[in-house]
């Protein structure tokens, strides 16, 4: 079993990490909560929703509400990344004119205006993860599930990242940030989660080191 005995409660608009050494459940924790594994025991309720008894037929109703950046970025190869990015758009559905913009626009805020043709196996292992960031944001969710989403990043990408998520954050957005980078913690500050071994080992509030 990857976790066990997890017990929390996180409040719309909250800024979480949650950390842990390597085979902690990071990801499973965040996994369970867009529903992409199913817990065996216990009750999980995200944005109102008990995933437990969610029909399969109603995932969108939370996929659309939630975005995930995977640790291992999951895009589709085969496709260009602006396909790639304006997938999550495709299921609420806006006008194509409208999909176009918001995708141009988050892909400019990562830093990939240019890339929007580009296939993903093109591209860096970084810009990669910019391209999972921007997918996860364009339908600017209620609830951003990200995964190590700076893992790859050289500091100062590290940063603008980082700052991308404090802004969807002051905007409201509840933020779940799974890292075991100690020091992006102490920098940014917030509620940190620590799991060890698939327990729930710390719940604590750190006060940023600057700003
Ligand atoms: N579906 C599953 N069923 C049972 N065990 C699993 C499942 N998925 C992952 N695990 C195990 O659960 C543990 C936690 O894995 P997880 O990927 O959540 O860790 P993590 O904290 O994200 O680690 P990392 O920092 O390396 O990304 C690992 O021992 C893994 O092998
Ligand atoms: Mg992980």
């Amino acid at each position: 079993m990857a976790l066990k005995d997890v017990s929390l409660e996180i409040n719309p608009g909250e800024f979480c990490f949650i950390t842990g050494p390597t085979g902690a459940g990071k990801t499973t924790l965040l996994k369970l909560i867009f529903r992409m594994e199913k817990a065996s025991q216990g009750q999980i309720v995200v944005l109102g929703m008990n995933l437990g008894r969610l029909p399969q037929k109603d995932l969108h109703r939370l996929r659309r509400r939630a975005g995930f950046v995977f640790q291992d970025f999951r895009l589709i190869p085969d496709r260009s990344v602006y396909y790639n990015v304006a997938l999550p758009l495709v299921v609420t559905g806006p006008p194509r004119s409208q999909v176009r913009d918001r995708v141009l626009h988050v892909l400019g805020l990562v830093g990939l205006a240019d890339y929007a043709d580009y296939r993903p196996p093109m591209l860096s292992g970084g810009q990669q993860q910019r391209v999972a960031f921007a997918r996860a944001v364009v339908g600017e969710p209620e609830l951003l599930l990200a995964d190590e989403p700076t893992g790859n990043l050289d500091p100062g990408a590290t940063d603008r990242l980082v700052g991308l998520i404090r802004k969807h954050h002051s905007r409201g957005g509840t933020v779940l940030l799974a890292t075991h980078d100690l020091a992006l913690i102490r920098r940014v500050g917030g509620r940190v989660i620590a799991l060890k071994a698939g327990r729930l080992v710390g719940d604590q509030n750190y006060r940023a080191a600057e700003r």
